[in-house]
């Protein structure tokens, strides 16, 4: 292998992992957008006096950003598809027809069990809705959640998706991603503070 393959094989796993994670990086902006309405927690409070998650974490953003991440996975199976494009994921599952909903869904909503995971930790740990976290945890809720989920359902296809490099530039690339995507919300006047 000279510099040049390993410039080109750098390039398409970069290029395969973004793709694979597309749901997933989709859903959670999403949430953002089309949040709002009845909080998941009611507005309970845990025992330690302090909110479940927080008004943060609405059912409209849970399932609405789950359900767009996956209407993301069909527009990109229908291009891998009709294109032809042979070096990218098109979310089949060997011997499962229309396994591909199975894996479109582990990835949106788990991005957003992700995402309201964390929050249930920043509330145990007296963090304010909206109030950064330590060690970029929010910009790796969902990239956790929907890797658990989807490996957990999946394990075959996971592994068909994602080598070890694969995770490692999703691992690189997604608080840079996160960080952008939350700068422009806020820019957008759609969020609150631009993490
Ligand atoms: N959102 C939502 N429902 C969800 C997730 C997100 O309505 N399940 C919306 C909320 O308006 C939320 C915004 O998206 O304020 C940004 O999400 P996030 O940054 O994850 O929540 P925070 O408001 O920062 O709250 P937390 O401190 O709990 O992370
Ligand atoms: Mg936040």
């Amino acid at each position: 292998m000279n510099a040049l393959d390993i410039l080109q094989y750098a390039g398409l796993v970069l290029i395969q992992a973004l793709w694979a994670m597309l749901p997933a990086y989709v859903a959670n902006p999403a949430a953002v957008l089309v949040g709002g309405g009845t909080p998941i927690d009611f507005g309970k409070n845990w025992k330690d006096g302090r909110r479940i998650l927080g008004n943060g974490k609405s059912w409209r953003g849970l399932f609405g950003g789950a359900f767009l991440g996956m209407c993301i996975g069909f527009i990109q199976i229908a291009i891998v598809r009709l294109a032809g494009i042979s070096f990218l994921e098109d979310f089949a599952v060997s011997g499962l027809e229309y396994g591909f909903i199975g894996v479109l869904f582990t990835l949106g909503f788990g991005a957003m069990l992700g995402d309201t995971a964390k929050s249930f930790w920043k509330r145990r740990k007296g963090f304010e809705r909206g109030q950064k976290s330590p060690y970029l945890i929010d910009s790796y809720d969902f990239m956790i959640g929907a890797w658990l989920l989807t490996m957990c359902c999946f394990w075959t296809w996971f592994w068909s998706a994602f080598t070890l490099w694969h995770l490692l530039a999703v691992a690189l690339l997604t608080p840079a991603l996160h960080r952008l995507v939350n700068i422009i919300g806020y820019k957008m006047g759609k969020k609150a503070e631009p993490w």
